[in-house]
C-alpha cells in the first residue's frame, strides 16, 4: 500500500472494548485496482462480536448519562481527528476500495460531516408537554437512548455509511458495535484509532471484522442486548436481516437497494443534466444505492442529449485510484464486473444498443469500460435491476404522466432526478416521484444536513440531517397525577 504519513492508521485486528483484539486466524483484503493484498486482518467471528456486544452493554449507561455537552465535546474532536488525517484516510480507503483518491478524500469530508453535524445535534433532543386530560395530570415526553446499536456496513462507502450511523448513535448516547464488509475494514479500523484518540470511552464504539457475514450477522441481529439494528446494503440481505431482527422485536432501520431515474424533460437545461447524469452516474464506478440506473430522456432532445453526454464518458479516465487524473477506478471485483455485463449482453439480446463501451476494460480484470446504451426498455435487465456499475440506459419518453409512471414502475423507492425548468412541473413530477429523495436539476443529492433514506423495498428510517437521531431515540411519556391539592 503507498505509504501513509502516520502509521498508527494501518490496524489489522478489531476494536473491541478500547483493545485491539488480535487472533491467529488472517484474512486477506486486497486492493481492487492491482490484486495486490495489502493487510491481513484479523478474522473475528460469533465469540468476538459476542464480546464486543457485551462490551458494548456494560459502557451503555455511563455513556448515556453523560451530558450531550460533554458527548458532543467528544464526537467533535473525532470529526477534527478525522479531518487533519482526511489524506492518509483517503489512501487508506482508495487501496482497499479502488475509488479515485479525490473522491475517496470527498468521502473522509462527507462521513467527518456527520459526526460533526450530529456533535451538535446531541445538544438538541428535545422533549414535549402535552396538555392533559383533566387538571390534575400533567404530560410530559422524554427522548432517551434506544440503549446498544449494532450496524452492518458495506463496502462501497467503507468510512461515510459508518461514520453516518455511528454519528447519530453515539450523539444519542447509544453505544455502538460494526461489522465493516470484509473486503473493505481498514477504513473502520482506521477510524477507531481515530474513536480512541478522540476520547471515546472502551466499549462505546466497537468494529468487529471478520469473514463470517452470515455468523456475525445472526448474532448482531438476534442478540437480545442489541436494541435497534442498522444496515446498509443490498435489499435481499436487508430482508433476510429484518427477518432476523423480528425474533427479538428490534428496531430497525434499513438503507437497501435503488434503481434511481433520471428524467430529462424537453424543457430541460441539456448541459447541466449531462453534467448531472455524468456524475450521478458514474461516480465510485457505478457502485452506489444512490447512482442513476434508468435515464428517460424525452424523444425531442434525446440525441442532443446522448451526443453529449457521449463526448464527455469517451474523456473518462480509467485506471488506479491512487494514479494523479484518474476519474473512474475499478470495480470492488470480477464478479462485480461480470454481473454488469451480463445485464448488458441480455438487453442487447432484446434490443438495446451499446453505443460506448460494454468491455471489460485494458486497465485491468477488474475494470470496466464507461458505457452507454441506446434504445433500453424500462422492463430490460439493464433498466430493472440496479446496475451498480459504470453504464448509462438511455429510454427514450413522450410525456410527463408516462414517464412518472415508468420511472415509479420498480420495487425500489431511494433517489430519484429529473430536470425541468417548469416550475409547475417541478412541483408535479416531484410529488409524484415515489422516491425518499428527489434531485431537482441536481445530480448529487448526499449531504449531512438532508435525510437520507429511501421508501418501499429500498428501506426505511433516515439518516442525516434533523431527523437522523429519532432513529437511536425512544420516545418516553410521563403521566404526572394527583397534582390537585
Ligand atoms: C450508498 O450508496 O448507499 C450511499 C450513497 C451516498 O451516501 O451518497
Amino acid at each position: 500500500m503507498q505509504r501513509v504519513s502516520d502509521d498508527r492508521l494501518l490496524k489489522n485486528d478489531s476494536y473491541i472494548n478500547g483493545d485491539w483484539l488480535s487472533s491467529g486466524e488472517k484474512f486477506s483484503v486486497s486492493n481492487p485496482a492491482s490484486g495486490e493484498i495489502i493487510a491481513r486482518v484479523s478474522n473475528a467471528g460469533i465469540s468476538e462480536t459476542e464480546l464486543a456486544i457485551e462490551s458494548a452493554k456494560k459502557a451503555f449507561p455511563a455513556w448515556s448519562a453523560m451530558s450531550a455537552n460533554e458527548r458532543a465535546r467528544i464526537l467533535h474532536k473525532w470529526f477534527e481527528l478525522l479531518m487533519q488525517h482526511q489524506h492518509d484516510l483517503g489512501i487508506i480507503l482508495t487501496s482497499e476500495q479502488g475509488k479515485p483518491l479525490a473522491e475517496a478524500k470527498g468521502e473522509i469530508a462527507y462521513g467527518a460531516a456527520f459526526i460533526e453535524w450530529f456533535s451538535e445535534e446531541a445538544k438538541r433532543v428535545y422533549g414535549d408537554t402535552i396538555p392533559a386530560p383533566s387538571g390534575d395530570k400533567r404530560i410530559v415526553v422524554i427522548k432517551q437512548p434506544i440503549g446498544v446499536v449494532a450496524a452492518i456496513t458495506p463496502w462501497n462507502f467503507p468510512n461515510a455509511m459508518m461514520a453516518r450511523k455511528a454519528a447519530a448513535a453515539l450523539a444519542a448516547g447509544c453505544t455502538f458495535i460494526v461489522r465493516p464488509a470484509s473486503q473493505t475494514p481498514l477504513s473502520a479500523l482506521a477510524m477507531a484509532e481515530l474513536a480512541d484518540q478522540a476520547g471515546i470511552p472502551a466499549g462505546v464504539f466497537n468494529v468487529v471484522v471478520g469473514e463470517d457475514a452470515s455468523g456475525m450477522g445472526k448474532v448482531l441481529s438476534q442478540h437480545p442486548d442489541v436494541t435497534k439494528f442498522t444496515f446498509t446494503g443490498s435489499t435481499p440481505v436487508g430482508k433476510l436481516l429484518i427477518s432476523q431482527c423480528a425474533s427479538t422485536v428490534k428496531r430497525v432501520s434499513m438503507e437497501l437497494g435503488g434503481n434511481a431515474p433520471f428524467i430529462v424533460f424537453d424543457d430541460a437545461d441539456i448541459d447541466a443534466a449531462v453534467q448531472g447524469a455524468l456524475i450521478s452516474k458514474y461516480r465510485n464506478a457505478g457502485q452506489t444505492c444512490v447512482c442513476t440506473n434508468r435515464i428517460f430522456v424525452h424523444e425531442k432532445v434525446i440525441q442532443a442529449f446522448t451526443d453529449k453526454l457521449m463526448t464527455e464518458v469517451k474523456n473518462l479516465s480509467v485506471g488506479d485510484g491512487l494514479t494523479e487524473g484518474v476519474e473512474i477506478g475499478p470495480m470492488i471485483s470480477q464478479q462485480a464486473c461480470d454481473d454488469v455485463l451480463k445485464l448488458i449482453r441480455a438487453s442487447e439480446k432484446l434490443g438495446a444498443s451499446t453505443v460506448l463501451g460494454g468491455q471489460p476494460h485494458i486497465a485491468g480484470e477488474n475494470y470496466l469500460q464507461p458505457t452507454i446504451m441506446t434504445g433500453v426498455k424500462n422492463d430490460m435487465p439493464i433498466a430493472s435491476n440496479e446496475i451498480f456499475g459504470p453504464v448509462s440506459a438511455i429510454i427514450p419518453f413522450r410525456d410527463e404522466a408516462e414517464v412518472i409512471a415508468m420511472a415509479n414502475d420498480t420495487e425500489y423507492g431511494l433517489a430519484a432526478y429529473f430536470y425541468s425548468r417548469d416550475i409547475g412541473r417541478i412541483w408535479r413530477v416531484a410529488e409524484g416521484l415515489a422516491f425518499g429523495m428527489v434531485g431537482i436539476n441536481e445530480g448529487i443529492i448526499s449531504n449531512a444536513a438532508a435525510p437520507f433514506g429511501g421508501v418501499k423495498q429500498s428501506g426505511n428510517g433516515r439518516e442525516g440531517s434533523k431527523y437522523g437521531l429519532d432513529d437511536y431515540l425512544e420516545i418516553k411519556y410521563l403521566c404526572m397525577g394527583g397534582l390537585n391539592s
